[in-house]
This record gives C-alpha cells, sequence and structure tokens, in this order.
C-alpha cells in the first residue's frame, strides 16, 4: 500500500454487528490509519442522557444537552485505539452495555444530535486519513470518500456472532434477547427519518453471512487496493 497516499477516507456502514467495528480497526491497522467508530459517539450521547436522567426518547431534552454543552463527546486516540469521552471522561467501557445501545440507536434519530456529531466526525476527517465506521458515512459524514462499503449479514447470524462476542467476554447472554433487540434496532436505524442506515448508491454491498472474518477482511483491502493502489 502506498504510504504516500496524501488522505485515505475509506467509509463502511453496515447495520448492527456486522463486523464494521472490528474489520474496520483491522483494516486502519494495516494501512496504518485511525479508525473512528462513530456508533461510539451516538453511544456517548446515549449515556449522557441516561445518566443526566433523561429519556432518550425526548428529543427536546436530548438536544438540549447536545447543544448546551452538557453531553461533550470527543474521541483521543493512544496507541492508534479510538478512547472515547464524555465530558472528559474515558467512557469506552461504560458505552459497550446493551441497554446504552438501544439508547444510541434512539438518540441518533434526533436531527440536532446528528448534526453535532457529523460536524465533529468531518472536521477528525479533515485532519488525517481515516476509515470511519457508522451508519451514514457514505451516505452523509463523507459522501466523497474514495472507498465505500457496505457490510452486512443476515439478522441470525450477526445475533450468533454477538452471542459468542458477548459470552467470551465472559458477559451472561441470551441468543433470543439479542436478536429481538437487534432486529428492533435494525428497524429503527433503517427507518429513521434523518439519515437512515443504507447504502450509498457507489457503496461496495459486502454479504458476510458466508465468509470469515479474514475473507472479510481481504474484500475490503481488495476494494482500498483497486482506489488507492498497492
Ligand atoms: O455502531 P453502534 O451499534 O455502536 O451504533 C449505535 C447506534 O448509533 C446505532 O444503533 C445507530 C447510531 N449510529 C448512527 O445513527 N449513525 C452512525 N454513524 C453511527 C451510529
Amino acid at each position: 500500500m502506498k504510504s504516500s497516499c496524501p488522505h485515505m477516507l475509506i467509509a463502511i456502514d453496515g447495520p448492527v454487528s456486522s463486523g464494521k467495528t472490528s474489520l474496520s480497526s483491522a483494516i486502519a491497522k494495516r494501512l496504518n490509519i485511525l479508525h473512528i467508530d462513530t456508533g461510539a459517539m451516538y453511544r456517548a450521547v446515549g449515556l449522557a442522557a441516561i445518566r443526566l436522567g433523561i429519556s432518550p426518547d425526548d428529543e427536546k431534552q436530548v438536544s438540549d444537552i447536545c447543544e448546551k454543552g452538557l453531553a461533550l463527546v470527543d474521541v483521543k486516540f493512544e496507541d492508534g485505539m479510538q478512547v472515547t469521552l464524555l465530558n472528559g471522561e474515558d467512557v469506552s467501557e461504560a458505552i459497550r452495555a446493551e441497554n446504552i445501545g438501544l439508547a444510541a440507536s434512539t438518540v441518533s434519530m434526533f436531527p440536532k444530535v446528528r448534526k453535532y456529531l457529523v460536524e465533529r466526525q468531518r472536521l477528525i476527517a479533515q485532519k488525517q486519513s481515516v476509515i470511519m465506521d457508522g451508519r451514514d458515512i457514505g451516505t452523509v459524514v463523507l459522501p466523497n470518500a474514495p472507498v465505500k462499503i457496505f457490510l452486512t449479514a443476515s439478522a441470525e447470524v450477526r445475533a450468533a456472532r454477538r452471542f459468542e462476542q458477548l459470552k467470551n467476554k465472559g458477559v451472561e447472554a441470551d441468543y433470543k434477547t439479542i436478536l429481538e433487540d437487534l432486529i428492533k434496532r435494525d428497524e429503527q436505524d433503517t427507518k429513521r427519518e434523518h439519515d437512515p442506515l443504507r447504502q450509498a448508491d457507489d457503496a461496495f454491498l459486502l454479504d458476510t453471512s458466508d465468509l470469515n472474518f479474514e475473507s472479510s477482511l481481504q474484500a475490503i483491502l481488495d476494494r482500498v487496493n483497486t482506489v488507492y493502489g498497492k
């Protein structure tokens, strides 16, 4: 891969547990660029709402905390890994709770929350080469990204992967509940009015239902090579 490439922009979108984050992170390491997990930023807003005793579906109050600086979301990098900050506190672990995922999906419906975070995401991508993953990266955040991938997999395969992940972390989990939550979040993310999850017209569709991690990684690297050259 050319290290002389001035500014790489790689957009990865896809539904819950489609492997966006782990694949993006592996690709960032290979290419020596930063990986920005934008879902973590929506999770931080969801966490802020819950900590302040605000219901995540209260649009006015959730929008207010973003506009009034009560939910300052930022990211920094330590050894190339993203650390997600909420009002200066490292919340990288706290945002991974299952209830925060659903809260993030709910607060992400609100245009003021999206505007706030999209601005921050664009600023990060202006400064350096990035692979950015989320739901609206190829369509809204970085519409001019030369590489766009839309990752998908069946709901059952995604729920099984999530179940395995949680089991490996020693977290008690129930497959049926995971599948139900995932379907609910898919529904919220694809049907919301503002910037719903959808494949950009110029994105490459990669269905990983029958692919292992290595094959998925290689398929994305092949696309990157096609655009940026080896
Ligand atoms: O990627 P994730 O599961 O951590 O994201 C949490 C929620 O945040 C997801 O359900 C929808 C929302 N989100 C979004 O609306 N736009 C993004 N670019 C990233 C995430």
